[in-house]
Order: structure tokens, then C-alpha cells, then sequence
């Protein structure tokens, strides 16, 4: 914030709206139809993906006075991961329809503001490449997990060896949704040969489709691919399995119901995301933010429990860590950064969203995460 008044004085502005809900707007300005559309879009009639944004707009922040915040501190640590601030780069697949650098963009602007990085499953550079572009920054693997359980384990044997310390497991995508801006343009970027990267490079798919994928093999691997993405048939007895696999903190991501919270704790997972993938999955499903209390208030003491689903600014950050998340994951706020200045538009929204968060809780009379509550809100 400093830095940016300052460079006002030399009459330099920045090159991106500080206000991060305006970047939507120019990114469909940037963006081709269909990969715009892939991003600002969710399912259905979009009511969940509005809904998301609306929960925020019922929490108002009630501010304290005088209550000595000269000295601050932002820093948590979730599953083991040391934080600037409680901030997360949710997994976001396919960026390179977004910017050609795609999750190597990502991946450098979050080493160097230090923030996690959540990388796909379904990126569009491998995870070794990411992992190399992240350098020493903090980054976990976020896992769709394919119905063939040895490319599971190859899956993560990889995310292992090159770095990711945490699993985020994604429940609610199993099968893409219903999503009519996609629908209508016949767009899917998978189809495309974009997102396939992690699978296509990896041992156990090309020993499936008979060695790498090449021209004369790529019908068969994107088939394979098909065939592979997302198992509709797991249950919670699957996660004995993932364990058994991944000795680091594991949280499942997708999370709405307490009960199923419970589940995840009772599954000897460390952590649960509350979040509906941004409206992208079940129209018509509950605001992410409305199911974030009941969830704290099952499993809070005995999991990390963090948020996403419609995260625009720092404000908002603040509600969600006021109602119990440990740490908030952003999606499409960064994916707009990416689009529309790559490797420093994405540094752009986490320099805004920290700072701005930390402003937030300065200004009502917060020093720390740790000491925001409930009382600091009151609905209308
Ligand atoms: C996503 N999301 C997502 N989640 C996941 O677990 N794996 C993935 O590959 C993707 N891919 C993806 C692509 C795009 C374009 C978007 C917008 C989202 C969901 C993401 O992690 C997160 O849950 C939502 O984006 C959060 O909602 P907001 O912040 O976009 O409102």
C-alpha cells in the first residue's frame, strides 16, 4: 500500500486496477470469447456462482477503536506450510488459455511474494516444470483422481519428488458440470489437448497408450485421458487408500455439509476446504460462505479448516477468517492477474488482496488472524 501511494508521488499509477473486482471486466476485454467464458463462467444459470458473491454482501465488518495496532502480524501456518499472510492460490487448471506463460506465471509470482500455490491436476504445464518455476516458494498439489489407482500413486510419487508438501484433494469434479457458456460455444479445453499435461507425461499413462503421446497416438491418449479423468465410484472408504500413499497433510477440498467434515476428520484427514468450486458444479447448491460456520463449528478444533468460493477482495478474505477459515484460497481473482499481465498481474492480486486485508483488520482493530471472530461481524 506504502509502495503504491509513494509511487503516486512520482506520478507513477499502477498498471492494474487496485480495486480487484474490476478485473473481470478487462479481462473479457483481453480474453478470446472461450476462454473467457471458461473462467468467468459456472453452472447452470449461475445462481450459486452469484450466490457465493452475495453471502459476502450480508456480512458487514463492525471496526473497535483504540485498541493498539501499531505492530502486525499476518503470518499463519496451514498444513504445515509457513504463510505471509492467510492467503492461498486455489488450483485453477488450463491456465495457458488465460496467458501463454500459464502456471509458470502463476508459479513465479507466487515464489516471490511467498505465497502457496495450489497447482492442478489438470495444468497445463507438468508439475515438474511448475515445481522448477516455483523454485524455493511454498506449493502443494491439488489431485483429480483418476480411476486407474496406479496413476494415482505415480501422481503423487511425482508431486512428492518434486517438492508439493500438502495434498489437496478435489471431491466435487468428478465429472465436469453442466456449464452453458462452455456448452454453448462446444468449447472444452481438455478436447483441445490443453490440461492434459500431468497425465500425458507420466509413466504409467504412457505405458497405457504405448510409450509417449505423439500424432500417432494422440487419439488413443486423449481417449485414455477420458476414460481415466475422475471416478464417480469413490467413497469414503477410498481415502484409506490416499493415506496409505501421502505421508503429509492431506485436505479435502469440495466440503459443505458438517458431516461430511466429520468424515473427512474421522478419515484421519488434516484438513477440509469449504468450498463449491466457485458455482462452477451444483447450480442451485448453498453459498459457500453460508456453509462455512456450521463447518467450523463441527471439526474447527480437530482440522484446519479453510475457504474459497467467491473471494474477490481483502474485505472479503476478512469475513471468511472472521467466520472461522484458517486460510482463504482466491481463484478467479488471480486467474484474471494472469490474463491480463501474466507472471506480475498475479503478483498484483496478492499484493492487493494482503494488503488490503491487512488494512482491513488494522482498521477494526485486529493485529492477527488468530484474533478475528465472529464479533466482528453482524449480518444484515
Ligand atoms: C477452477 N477450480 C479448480 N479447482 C480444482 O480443484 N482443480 C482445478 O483444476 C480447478 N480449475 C479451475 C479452473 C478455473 C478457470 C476456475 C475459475 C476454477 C476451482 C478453484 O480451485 C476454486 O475452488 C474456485 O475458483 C474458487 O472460487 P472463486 O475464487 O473463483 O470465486
Amino acid at each position: 500500500q506504502n509502495e503504491i501511494y509513494l509511487s503516486g508521488l512520482a506520478d507513477v499509477v499502477p498498471d492494474l486496477p487496485t480495486d480487484l473486482t474490476k478485473l473481470e471486466e478487462l479481462a473479457e476485454q483481453k480474453l478470446s470469447a472461450a476462454s473467457y467464458g471458461y473462467v468467468a463462467g459456472a453452472a447452470g444459470s449461475e445462481t450459486t456462482a452469484r450466490a457465493n458473491l452475495e453471502a459476502f454482501e450480508r456480512w458487514r465488518i463492525v471496526p473497535r477503536m483504540l485498541r493498539d495496532v501499531a505492530e502486525r502480524d499476518l503470518s499463519v501456518e496451514v498444513l504445515g506450510t509457513a504463510m505471509p499472510a492467510p492467503v492461498v492460490l486455489a488450483p485453477v487448471g488450463v491456465q495457458s488459455i488465460f496467458h501463454p506463460e500459464g502456471e509458470l506465471a502463476t508459479a513465479r509470482a507466487a515464489a516471490s511474494t511467498g505465497v502457496t500455490m495450489v497447482l492442478s491436476t489438470a495444468a497445463s504445464n507438468t508439475m515438474e516444470d511448475v515445481a522448477e518455476a516455483n523454485g524455493s516458494g511454498p506449493r502443494w498439489y491439488q489431485l483429480y483422481w483418476p480411476k486407474d489407482r496406479e496413476m494415482a500413486v505415480s501422481f503423487l510419487e511425482r508431486a512428492k519428488a518434486s517438492g508439493y508438501t500438502a495434498l489437496v484433494v478435489t471431491l466435487d469434479t468428478f465429472t465436469l458440470a453442466w456449464r452453458p457458456r462452455d456448452l454453448d460455444q462446444a468449447y472444452l479445453p481438455f478436447l483441445r489437448g490443453i490440461g492434459v499435461a500431468n497425465f500425458y507425461s507420466d509413466p504409467v499413462f504412457q505405458k497405457a497408450v504405448g510409450g509417449p503421446v505423439t500424432e500417432a497416438n494422440k487419439d488413443a491418449a486423449l481417449m485414455h485421458w477420458v476414460a481415466n479423468f475422475g471416478n464417480p465410484s469413490l467413497t469414503w472408504d477410498d481415502l484409506a487408500f490416499l493415506r496409505e500413499h501421502w505421508d503429509g497433510p492431506i485436505a479435502l477440498k469440495g466440503i459443505q455439509h458438517p458431516d461430511d467434515a466429520r468424515k473427512a476428520v474421522d478419515a484421519g484427514m488434516d484438513g477440509v476446504i469449504v468450498s463449491n468450486h466457485g458455482g462452477r458444479q451444483v447450480d442451485g447448491a448453498v453459498a459457500s460462505l453460508d456453509a462455512l460456520p456450521g463447518i467450523v463449528e463441527a471439526v474447527g478444533d480437530r482440522a484446519e479448516v479453510l475457504f474459497d468460493s467467491g473471494i474477490r477482495t481483502g474485505a472479503d478474505a476478512a469475513k471468511a477468517l472472521a467466520l472461522g477459515a484458517k486460510a482463504v484460497l482466491v481463484g478467479r481473482a488471480y486467474t484474471y492477474g494472469l490474463a491480463l499481465g501474466g507472471e506480475a498481474g498475479v503478483r498484483h492480486v496478492l499484493r492487493c488482496l494482503q494488503a488490503e486485508l491487512e488494512l482491513t483488520l488494522m482498521l477494526a482493530g485486529v493485529t492477527r488472524p488468530s484474533e478475528l471472530g465472529a464479533e466482528f461481524l453482524t449480518r444484515v
